[in-house]
This record gives C-alpha cells, structure tokens and sequence, in this order.
C-alpha cells in the first residue's frame, strides 16, 4: 500500500504551528501542499518557482496548462505583481481579504513564474481572508499559486477529506482547517483600466461588485465561464512554430527535448534529461527567449522537438499546438 498525505488539522495551537512550519517548510522546498482557504481548498505553491507551479499542474493532472489564482496577503503585496487601476483598487480596498479575485495587466517587475499566467500577460491575484492562509503567505515571505485542491475534472473540494480523495496520492501534506465558510469559489473579474468583466461568478456577488465599481460588470465571451483561461488570446511566438522537428534547419531556432537538442547557442533544451516537470517549468520562458533570439538574429522560426504526450506532456503539447496555430 502508498503511504497517504500527512493530515495536519488546526484544533491545537500545537497542532497550528505543527501545520505552519510543515506548509512553510514545503513551499519553501517548492512542494504544493494543499490548505484551507474560506472558499475552498486551494492546492498551494510558491508562484516564484516555475518547478513548484509545474508540480501543481502535475498533482492536478491537467490536460492543459490554465492560469492559476495567485494568494497574495495584501493590496502592497499585490501591487508588485499585477498593474491596479483606479477601479481595481477599489474593488480590492472593498473586498479583501476575501472571495475576489482580480485578474490585472502584469507589471513588468511581476518575476513570478510565466507557467502561473499559462503565458497571459495578466495574472490573477486574490487576497484570502482564512487565517491559516495569510500566516502561510506570510510565514514563507512568498505569494502562493494555488488553484482549488481537487483532480482536474471533479469539483472544489470544501473539507480536507475531499482533497486526501482527490488528490491523496499525489501530494504529501494536506492542511485540515475544517469546512470551507463560503463553500463556492471566489468571484473571478477581469479589469481593464476602468472596465470590469464578470469571468466567474462566485463567494461575492455581481451586484455587490457593479455598486462598488460604480458600473454595471461586462459579460464575459461565450463558455468564459467554465474556463476562462481558456478563452484568452493565448501567447503565441511571433516567429513561425515548427512542431515534432527530428532536427534543426540552418535558420531555425531550437526548442529540444531530452537528446534531441539542437545547436548551441540557437537552442534551448526544455529538459535534456527528458523529465515533463523540468519541460514545463521552462516552457514559456524558453519559447520567449527564442522567439527574441529569431527577431536578434533574423532566424525564419523556432522548430519543437517532438515531446511525449504524457503527463503534463499533454499539457506542453496543447500550449505548442496552440502556440504553432495560425493567428488572427
Ligand atoms: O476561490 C478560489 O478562487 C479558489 C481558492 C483556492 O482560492 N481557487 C480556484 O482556482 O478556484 P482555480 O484554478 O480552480 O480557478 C481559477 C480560475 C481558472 O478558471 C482560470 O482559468 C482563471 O481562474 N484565471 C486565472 N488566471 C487568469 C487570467 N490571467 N485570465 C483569465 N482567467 C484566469
Ligand atoms: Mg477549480
């Protein structure tokens, strides 16, 4: 028999710093570890660390790389990763801590992992208001990636009963802070300078947000809904996508995999040990740096070598396959 998660509940203030320096110590080491927030269980990671991201995709078993909601302890700390208008700040004076989530353009000085944006421009910030959360957030210094804590496909889990059968396999330390007090996502809007898109309905509602913002909330694009993420306007190279490349052409850049690496110098290895985490963790970056790499050195494109399609190898192939499709 596999050795299930730890299970650390938070009844004991011995059971509480027990729980903090264990969450802490994993974030730190760049392990998700799955904890109590007032909407639902989030599985968490340091949203610096592409490693750590890529974990939680791997944990999750997503089929494609969705932005996550990145936990953050206040509007200060927020303000270093995502660009607030004079609306955004409001909503976020009015309703955080709490179930609201606001997706903002990225500043440039943003330095979180590219795979927590799934390659976006914009990044989604929410400020919790669980205790445990915020002492997390704090106690590790980092802002936390954290999408709801279940396998991908089945609902948000609201007890830490629902996450060890969900994902009890494939983490390591689940943080039992009992049920979930709101029980239903965080509201999930999009700001763009002083407008504001309603792209999930949640913990907060429309009207409460509309009498705040002092506007009526613009409807999201069809099926936004389900995956928002999904409906984005996905990054894209600017230089042409060549996929399942055996080898690279003369002017081409390189985008290798395990021993199919290309040329030094106009080639980067998403993981020359061939290991999907390490893949993915590089992914956007990797693709950024060579689409500057085509534009500095006049190349025709970036060839892709061919990458497994299992794991998060599903998930790398759909981003590529997305990235390599022909633009509007
Ligand atoms: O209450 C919640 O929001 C919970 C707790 C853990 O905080 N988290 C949660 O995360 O529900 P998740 O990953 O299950 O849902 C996040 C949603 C996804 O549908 C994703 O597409 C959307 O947020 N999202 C994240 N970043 C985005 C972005 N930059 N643009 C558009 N949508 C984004
Ligand atoms: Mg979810």
């Amino acid at each position: 028999m596999t050795k299930g998660p730890e299970i650390i509940s938070l009844k004991t203030p011995e059971e509480r710093r027990r729980a903090l320096a264990g969450a802490t110590r994993a974030i730190l080491a760049g392990d998700p570890v799955a904890i109590p927030t007032e909407t639902v269980y989030g599985l968490a990671a340091d949203a610096a660390n592409d490693r750590a991201v890529a974990r939680i995709y791997e944990a999750k078993g997503r089929p494609a790389f969705n932005p996550l909601i990145v936990h953050v302890a206040d509007i200060d700390m927020a303000r270093e990763f995502g660009e607030f208008s004079r609306v955004a700040e409001t909503l976020a004076v009015a309703f955080w801590p709490g179930p609201l989530t606001l997706v903002l353009p990225r500043t440039s000085r943003c330095g979180l992992s590219l795979l927590v944006s799934a390659g976006l421009e914009t990044i989604a910030l929410r400020a919790p208001r669980s205790a445990f959360a915020q002492e997390l957030i704090r106690s590790a210094g980092r802002p936390l990636a954290a999408p709801s804590a279940n396998a991908s496909g089945s609902i948000s889990p609201t007890s830490a009963e629902h996450v060890r059968e969900s994902l009890g396999g494939r983490i390591g330390l689940i943080i039992d802070g009992g049920p979930c007090g709101v029980g239903v996502e965080s509201t999930i809007v999009k700001v763009e300078g002083e407008r504001v898109t309603l792209l999930r309905p949640g913990g907060i509602a429309r009207a409460e947000i509309a009498r705040v913002a002092g506007r009526a909330l613009e409807a999201p694009a069809p099926h936004a809904i389900e995956a928002p993420g999904m409906m984005q306007s996905h990054y894209a190279p600017r230089a042409p996508l060549r996929l399942g490349a055996a080898e690279q052409r003369q002017d081409e850049a390189f985008l290798g995999f395990g021993k199919i690496a290309g040329r030094p110098g106009a080639a980067l290895n998403l993981s020359a040990a061939g290991d999907l985490v390490e893949a993915a963790a590089n992914l956007f970056s990797h693709l950024r740096a060579l689409d500057a790499l085509c534009a500095e050195k006049g190349l025709a494109g970036i060839a892709a070598a061919p990458v497994p399609d299992e794991g998060l190898g599903e998930a790398i192939n759909d981003r590529l396959a997305r990235a390599a499709s022909p633009r509007d």
